[in-house]
């Protein structure tokens, strides 16, 4: 099967990966060894940069027995010759048993998926979908509030190109989460993904200032602006540092609430919030390693 978008899950497989992904932990920590995945090869083929997704998913391959293959910087390979992506998807296929993508392009994933005969996951399609990262996000929100279904979650920052939120809203919204969308009216979610979290049955609502949600969120997930996804760098500036998570606003936090963040940050969140019980983002980053585990079982298996 092909990961392209977080709509290849059903909420049935959502729940058992996180199951899984609980019991890869040990091996995650490295306090258990494993060869689940012995003699698999997995190629990360990264058109972006990348730090999380791409040393997660080598770790999770490299602890489950398997080896990894690839490049962090197309500027090394054939793109630059002007080979297609369909071309270097055929060769990557040939070489590999599992094929992770990151790309600028919207729609790359999906691109590839039409030219590989093993599995594609996508691991960053521009300002598309980026349905690994939030199976991390379902699995840290399940392991560090308690549980998944009915969760009031704030999404802040940047949810207009974020391709974090657009695959977490829709995820969340098959667990009948109250939503919030926090943004700048430039850069507020989709009005195509806010039609179809109302669909599922989600009544999100929209905001722009996190003081209006601290006091009752479970889960404030902010996002980083997405600098170099906007056509214009002074529009950018504009918006840059519209929101930060302080230590004075998280003063009025509700209890038991967690601040996640897909990383990497840059001023969203000040340095002196990490030390405080909220933070979940470095966890978080963590729990890539025994979901993206999960998942790599679940697509080398061939089946569920
Ligand atoms: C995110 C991404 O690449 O979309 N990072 C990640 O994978 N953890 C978020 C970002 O770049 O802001």
């Amino acid at each position: 099967m092909h990961v392209v978008s977080i709509r290849d899950f059903s909420k049935k497989d959502i729940e058992r990966i996180l199951n899984v992904a609980e019991k890869m932990l040990p091996i995650a920590r490295g306090e258990k060894t494993s060869d689940l995945l012995k003699n698999r090869i997995m190629a990360t083929l990264f058109f972006e940069p990348s730090t999380r997704t791409r040393l997660s998913f080598e770790s999770a391959m490299l602890r489950l027995g398997g080896r990894a293959l690839g490049f962090a910087d197309p500027g090394g390979t054939s793109a630059k010759k002007g080979e297609t992506l369909a071309d270097t998807i055929r060769m990557a296929a040939a070489y590999s048993d599992v094929i992770v993508l990151r790309h600028p392009q919207e729609g790359a994933a999906k691109l590839a998926a039409r030219f590989s005969d093993k599995p594609i996951i996508n691991a960053g399609d521009g300002a598309g979908q980026h349905p690994t990262q939030t199976l991390l996000d379902l699995f840290t929100i399940r392991k560090e509030t308690g549980k998944l279904n009915k969760r009031n979650v704030a999404l802040v920052g940047d949810l207009k190109y974020g391709r974090t939120v657009h695959s977490l809203a829709y995820a969340l919204a098959m667990f009948d989460a109250k939503l919030t969308f926090i943004a700048p009216p430039t850069l507020q979610m989709p009005e195509e993904m806010i039609a179809t979290v109302k669909k599922m049955g989600a009544k999100p609502e929209l905001a722009n200032r996190v003081e209006d949600v601290i006091g009752t969120a479970d889960v404030i997930y902010i996002t980083r602006i997405q600098k170099e996804r906007f056509p214009d760098p002074s529009e950018y500036k504009k918006v840059a540092e519209i929101y930060k998570i302080t230590t004075d606003l998280l003063e009025d936090a509700k209890k038991g609430m967690k601040i996640m963040h897909p990383l990497p940050r840059v001023k969203e969140i000040t340095q002196e919030v990490d030390s405080t019980k909220y933070a979940a983002y470095f966890k978080q980053a963590f729990y890539g390693v025994p979901t993206r585990m999960a998942l790599l079982k679940l697509v080398t298996e061939g089946g569920n």
